[in-house]
């Protein structure tokens, strides 16, 4: 029996009473859903077990690996009463299977829509060129499928993830479950002695939160107006989730999918951890840290050591959201108000991501973590021929996000870009609130914070696809664009906090 099928028979106990919170059910009922929140008990410390995506490889056919996913409707049983209304790839209740390829390797990607809405699906990190990327144009129509043409791998071996981009749409989609990760490995990473055994010592964790309504419909999947913010933590979709670890070193890919909301992640137990990779690659070295602040769409691989730790040690791995975390005003998620639309039962809190229960380390077990990691060769600002600004602009709190005043336009190509020159991009957060910065067709390095390399985190030094952008600072950028979009299918960069994008703050791009 593998995983999801004990999760479906947990659900299934779950359903008849033993219990209240799970996640990732099977089967199907009807769900009803309207926009009142609901305020359901607080779960107990890790009842459920986390689920792991399943791997898929493709099949691949005259050197070419096909990735075949299907985006359908399903539900699952997160609180007593009506399932909630959920999607999923492949089968999944919610979320998809984790793509694994290697690069250098040809693949295409097979998208089939089975919902009876339009999609599309974004690559996200992955570089490609325009026609393959999955951004707003490449629609999926209801009931048809897109293939794409094939591309080589060229991504570094690091976390990627892929999701709906359908303009005013993305945030629906995404809030119901529509994702996945992709997981590139490389030669380079490879040679690492690195934990590397997926659902062991290598471990996926998307991170995000949803608000329900009273009759269990997911409140936050509407555009901006009703919430931002979730209620209740969804670790891999399931709502308080556990996990069993072995006792040694630990990888954990993570991603922060939330509509809205920064973590500022630590452990418990006030631990260092080990970062090791970001958006787009490895470090050349792991830095450790004790909080690792991440805002939506950003991944970030860390190692935690649990080789010291007595068998039976229990773990949590936090948000540290609270008042004594240090941070302030524009981070997302501080907003003290427990309901409403800035509002959340999480906000201005310490709260669980997952519960981390240590037991006997395997066989061939990884218990130190290396000195160095990769070689990284970066574009600098002086190889730059080009600078530009964005500011991010709102007439108020409340009031649609902008690049420098102009909404998005499917009609409108905001910039140009010379394919193959290397351009020095600054984003200026802006007076009202933070952002978490995307931009589509490259991995770049962050070379400045306000103008400061210095203030540049060594965690983020690594080649990155997303970044925060606190209030009232800039992040400056470099990166070298060598792939083509024209304007039938142009890249796009947005806030990737999905309300502000799906309102207006994504402009468009061509190369060529
Ligand atoms: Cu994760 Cu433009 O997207
Ligand atoms: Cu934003």
């Amino acid at each position: 029996m593998n995983k999801r099928d004990s999760l479906k028979l947990l659900a299934g106990s779950l359903l008849s009473g033993a219990g209240i919170f799970s996640g990732c059910g099977g089967g199907s009922s009807s769900t009803t859903s309207d926009t009142t929140p609901a305020t359901p008990t607080t779960p107990s410390a890790g009842s459920n077990t986390l689920w792991i995506p399943p791997l898929l490889s493709g099949s691949t056919a005259a050197g070419v690996t096909t990735y075949g996913l299907t985006l359908a409707a399903s539900s699952v049983q997160f609180q007593t009463g009506a399932k909630t209304a959920t999607y999923g790839y492949n089968g999944n209740d919610f979320w998809g299977p984790t793509l694994l390829m290697k690069k250098g390797a040809t693949v295409r990607m097979q998208v089939t829509n089975a919902l009876s809405e339009d999609t599309t699906t974004h690559w996200h990190g992955m570089l490609v060129p325009g026609p393959v990327d999955g951004g707003p144009h490449q629609v999926v129509a209801a009931g048809s499928t897109w293939l794409t043409d094939s591309f080589t791998v060229k991504n570094n071996a690091a976390t990627y993830w892929y999701h709906p981009h359908m303009h005013q749409m993305t945030q629906k989609q995404l809030t119901l479950g529509a994702g996945g990760f992709i997981i590139v490995q490389d030669d380079a990473e490879s040679a690492l002695k690195l934990p590397r055994t997926y659902g062991t010592d290598d471990i996926p964790l998307i991170l995000t939160s949803r608000r329900f309504t009273t009759t269990n419909g997911v409140a936050n999947q509407f555009q901006y107006t009703l919430t931002a913010y979730g209620d209740y933590v969804l670790t891999n979709g399931v709502m308080d989730a556990q996990v069993t670890l072995p006792k040694q070193l630990v990888r954990l890919r993570i991603l922060n999918g939330e509509i809205e909301r920064d973590y500022n992640l630590g452990f418990s137990d006030g631990r260092s951890f080990y970062v090791i990779g970001n958006d787009g690659g490895l470090l050349g070295s792991p830095v450790a840290v004790t909080r690792l602040i991440m805002s939506p769409g950003e991944r970030y691989e860390i190692l935690v050591n649990l080789s010291g730790d007595a068998l039976g040690t229990v773990l949590d791995l936090n948000a540290y959201n609270g008042a004594d975390s240090g941070l302030s005003f524009g981070y997302a998620g501080l907003e003290p108000a427990t309901q409403g639309e800035f509002g959340s039962l999480l906000n201005y809190k310490t709260f669980r991501l997952l519960r981390i229960n240590v037991i006997a380390a395997t066989t061939n077990a990884v218990t130190t973590v290396p000195t160095t990691l990769v070689s990284n060769t970066f574009p600098s600002a002086s190889d730059a021929i080009k600078s530009r600004t964005l500011l991010i602009t709102a007439t108020g709190p409340g009031a649609p996000f902008t690049f420098n005043n102009v909404g998005f336009s499917m009609t409108t190509i905001n910039q140009l870009v010379a394919l193959g020159t290397t351009e020095s991009w600054t984003v200026n957060g802006g007076n009202i609130f933070s952002h978490s910065f995307h931009i589509h067709g490259v991995q770049f390095k962050i070379v400045a914070r306000n103008g400061s390399a210095s203030a540049v985190k060594a965690y983020e030094g690594g080649w990155k696809d997303t970044f925060y952008v606190p209030i009232n600072e800039t992040v400056t950028f470099v990166a070298r664009f060598d792939e083509a979009a024209d304007s039938s299918y142009p890249f796009m960069y947005h806030c990737h906090m999905v309300n502000h994008e799906d309102l207006g703050l994504m402009g468009q791009f061509v190369v060529q």
